[in-house]
């Protein structure tokens, strides 16, 4: 959507907010041994308490209210009986609607104890995403914003899995562009216009980036094992730095 008034931008911060802290919330009462289903349940009572609607379940019927993935796995993790292991890397995306605004968010975090590889690759996930942000201003293509995500992964000698991507988001989950690529292509060559509400969530990975969906029918993980990391936020593009409508 684009943000025409000033109402429309409170109802974005509004669940903006509340997802942020969402994540927050769930991460603080991560424990090993926990179930993803367990973090799920956590997350669940907390998006009910403050009254917003889970977007992925509201949407697409997905079989629980976040997304919780671990390790290899990128996305759409299904809340199961999966048991939260030291050393997992553990990626919260949390996203939902309230009177009628969309938001969502995501990060990846380690469960101590912090190996340094796994630090090396959380670390250039969200540094991808703070550059891609900042690349996403009015008047500049699309895909200046893939460009700045790759480079920093590529700074750091990771892939960008480019079969996930970022989207318009406001009134719906998924909204036009389809598609916000977390790798330069020439494709995605649209200007950024003021006012336009998209997230930014390039997934990095330490094998070659090539992703296969589970037979749950949901789950993205990659092919040959690599880990993934992603960090995401929601932001409206303006002239300058764009306002991040999840960041608390
Ligand atoms: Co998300
Ligand atoms: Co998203």
């Amino acid at each position: 959507m684009t943000v025409e008034s000033a109402q429309d931008l409170q109802g974005l911060k509004e669940i903006g907010k509340i997802i942020a802290l969402t994540v927050r919330h769930m991460q603080a009462r991560l424990r090993p041994g926990m179930t993803t289903a367990e973090l799920d349940a956590i997350g669940a009572a907390f998006l009910q308490r403050h009254g917003a609607q889970p977007a992925p379940k509201l949407t697409y019927n997905f079989p629980g209210v976040t997304c919780i993935s671990l390790n290899d796995e990128a996305a759409h993790g299904v809340p199961g009986n999966r048991r939260i292991r030291p050393g997992d890397l553990v990626n919260i995306d949390v996203s939902a609607e309230l009177d009628g605004y969309f938001a969502d968010t995501g990060e990846t975090m380690i469960v101590p104890p912090v190996a340094p590889a796994r630090k090396r690759l959380v670390d250039c996930a969200r540094a991808a995403r703070d550059q891609a942000i900042a690349a996403a201003q009015a008047g500049q293509p699309l895909n200046a914003i893939g460009k700045a995500a790759e480079r920093q992964a590529q700074r750091c000698g990771f892939n960008i899995i480019c079969e996930l991507a970022g989207h318009g988001i406001g009134r719906r989950l998924h909204e036009e562009p389809r598609d916000v690529p977390g790798f330069f292509t020439r494709l995605a060559s649209r200007r950024l216009h003021e006012g336009l509400v998209i997230t930014i969530e390039p997934f990095l990975s330490t094998g070659s980036g090539r992703v296969v969906t589970d037979a749950n029918g949901w789950t993205i993980r990659t092919v040959d094992g690599g880990l993934s990391a992603q960090f995401e936020h929601t932001i409206v593009v303006t002239r300058g730095q764009p306002i991040v409508l999840t960041a608390i």
